[in-house]
């Protein structure tokens, strides 16, 4: 699995490092508001883990699993909804958990979806954000790291839903993307 990558472009120490601080961050602006973090299945899983210890404040935890991607590398638009909450979100601070915003599309469905159940807030918290290839109109709140206008994967992020379990982010080399 390791021969495929092509280039590491954030390490496992660096991955660590920064969600430390968000989850310091966060942490800070959120004493006191019991606030719902809602991991978005599959991508996010790695990076909620470590979020979530990294949080030191009473929370709960859910999540909700939407496909928006078959098994290539582009977006569809279209957003589907598999698995929904097992919460009641109304009059909760809620914080969204994704791996990575693209065009946006995903969270813009999800954000609307969510508003509709009246939470007190919504934040949006994302590891990876490529800004430049923005198709809706969101931002989000909390961002690891900005990322190259590349398909990467590792730490939950898929190409046909391998190397999820890489513990670092790269990019494959261009053979396997065919
Ligand atoms: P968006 O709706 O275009 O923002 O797409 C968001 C979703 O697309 C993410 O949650 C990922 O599942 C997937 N995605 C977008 N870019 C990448 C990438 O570079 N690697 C792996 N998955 C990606
Ligand atoms: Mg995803």
């Amino acid at each position: 699995m390791q021969a495929d990558i092509e280039r590491v472009f954030f390490t496992e120490d660096q991955l660590a490092e920064r969600v430390r601080e968000l989850g310091r961050q966060i942490s800070a602006e959120y004493k006191d508001r019991n606030p719902i973090f809602i991991g978005v299945l599959k991508g996010s899983f790695v990076f909620m883990a470590d979020l979530m210890r990294a949080i030191d404040i009473y929370c709960d935890i859910d999540f909700m699993s939407v496909s928006s991607y078959g098994s290539g590398t582009k977006t569809t638009g279209a957003v589907k909804i598999t698995k929904d909450l097992s919460h009641d979100i109304e009059g909760r601070h809620v914080i969204i958990v994704e791996d990575i915003l693209d065009s946006g599309l995903t969270l813009n469905y999800l954000r609307s979806y969510l508003e509709v159940r009246q939470p007190a807030s919504i934040k949006i918290c994302t590891l990876m954000d490529k800004p430049a290839r923005r198709q809706a109109p969101i931002h989000a709140d909390y961002v690891g790291f900005e990322c190259p206008d590349a398909f990467i994967v590792g730490y939950g992020l898929d190409f046909a839903e391998r190397y999820r379990n890489l513990p670092y982010i790269g990019v494959l080399k261009p053979e396997i993307y065919q």
